[in-house]
């Protein structure tokens, strides 16, 4: 049993969580979306320092609201890679300082392996085996999930991430940042049958489809262009129904890909993780096709779909009980396979 001080940083939430083993003791997240708002985007240097104003209160926040001091923490743990490098700095430089202030093990974290752990913590019961459909900002992955540490990348996008066509589409429809959240709202009120999208798809060199790659380019430049056609007649931009039917279709492939690979590589198991995740068209599609072929399924709460540091908490309370740990000198890194993670330990 371990109970980890934990800090994510990765892009443009500030987060400090404190977990004991699959339960949550503490979870604060400081978003900056206000801030990054107005440009439409996240801007990276103003999240480095934004992270470095609102970490320390943060950490406060998590002991007191946790109710315990240091001597219960086992571990201080931080992501440590994929993401901005000059915010994950932050939260490691953070970690390791703690650490070595407290005379604690520190354990650097994969982004992704976190955002897969936030399963367990709304479903400590839940055990690998399982096909994990990650889908946030910046990735658009099946991974088969083996065990701790254990990952098959099978499926992936081949340009844009599912979170990141949803934040372009709805920079288009005049939405605002972050668009998910935003789309997903206006799509409520509109039919999702209203324009027919075309569903991307991954050629393969030898003829057909790759049956569990995505790719969201091509979707993005219809709605650009229908958004452009209706421009150009003058028409008013039926927003709800645009969204509607952007959800729709890719909510519609990203799981007919999810159930076909749990099919052919015999997974009854899907879980559903990441920003996207929060989607609910994804979650109505997938529990309509996991009940048709008689899988299981499984997503956290909204909270925990999108960034936070209780999910890296618990991917680091799950090595730490295996005895890994990281070096002091492990550096940060914008870019890491999950299949990876290996090299973050000894
Ligand atoms: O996992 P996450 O918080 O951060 C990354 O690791 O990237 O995911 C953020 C992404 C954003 O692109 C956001 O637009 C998307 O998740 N997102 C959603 C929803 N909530 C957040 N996308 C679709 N529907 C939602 N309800
Ligand atoms: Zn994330």
């Amino acid at each position: 049993m371990s109970t980890i001080l934990a800090i994510e940083t990765s892009c443009d939430e500030t987060a400090v969580a404190i977990v004991k083993n699959r339960h949550i003791l503490s979870s604060i997240i400081a978003s900056q979306i206000d801030l990054h708002g107005t440009y439409g985007g996240v801007v990276p240097e103003m999240a480095s320092r934004q992270h470095l104003q609102t970490i320390n209160p943060c950490i406060a926040q998590a002991f007191a609201s946790a109710k315990l001091g240091w001597d219960e923490i086992d571990g201080v743990a931080a992501t440590v890679a994929p993401g901005l490098v000059g915010a994950l700095m932050v939260g490691v430089t953070a970690a390791k300082t703690l650490a070595i202030l407290y005379h604690k093990p520190f354990i650097g974290v994969h982004h992704l392996e976190g955002h897969i752990y936030a399963t367990y913590l709304s479903d400590p019961e839940l055990q690998p085996p399982f096909l994990c459909l990650l889908v946030s900002g910046g990735h658009t992955s099946l991974i088969y999930v083996k065990d701790c540490g254990v990952y098959e990348m099978l499926g992936s996008t081949r340009d844009d991430a599912a979170g990141e066509a949803f934040d372009k589409v709805a920079r288009l429809l005049g939405l605002g940042y972050p668009g998910g959240p935003a789309i997903d709202r206006a799509a409520k009120m509109g039919n999702r049958e209203a324009f027919p999208l075309p569903e991307g798809k991954v050629s393969l060199p030898e003829g057909g489809y790759h049956p569990y790659d995505s790719s969201f380019s091509g979707l993005k430049t219809a709605v650009l262009r229908l958004v452009q056609k209706l421009k150009a007649e003058n028409q008013p931009l039926p927003i709800n129904d645009l969204a509607a039917s952007f959800q729709e279709t890719v909510a519609r492939s990203l799981v007919k890909r999810t159930i076909t690979c749990a099919i052919d590589y015999g997974i009854s198991t899907i879980v559903a993780a990441g920003g996207v995740a929060a989607n609910s068209a994804l979650r109505a599609h997938l529990q309509a096709a996991t009940q048709e072929h008689n899988l299981k399924v499984y997503y956290p709460p909204l909270t925990l779909c999108t960034d936070n540091a209780a999910m890296i908490a618990c991917a680091a309370a799950d090595r730490l009980n295996r005895g890994q740990t990281s070096s002091l000198t492990l550096g940060v890194q914008s870019r890491l396979p999950i299949t990876a993670t290996k090299q973050l330990y000894h």
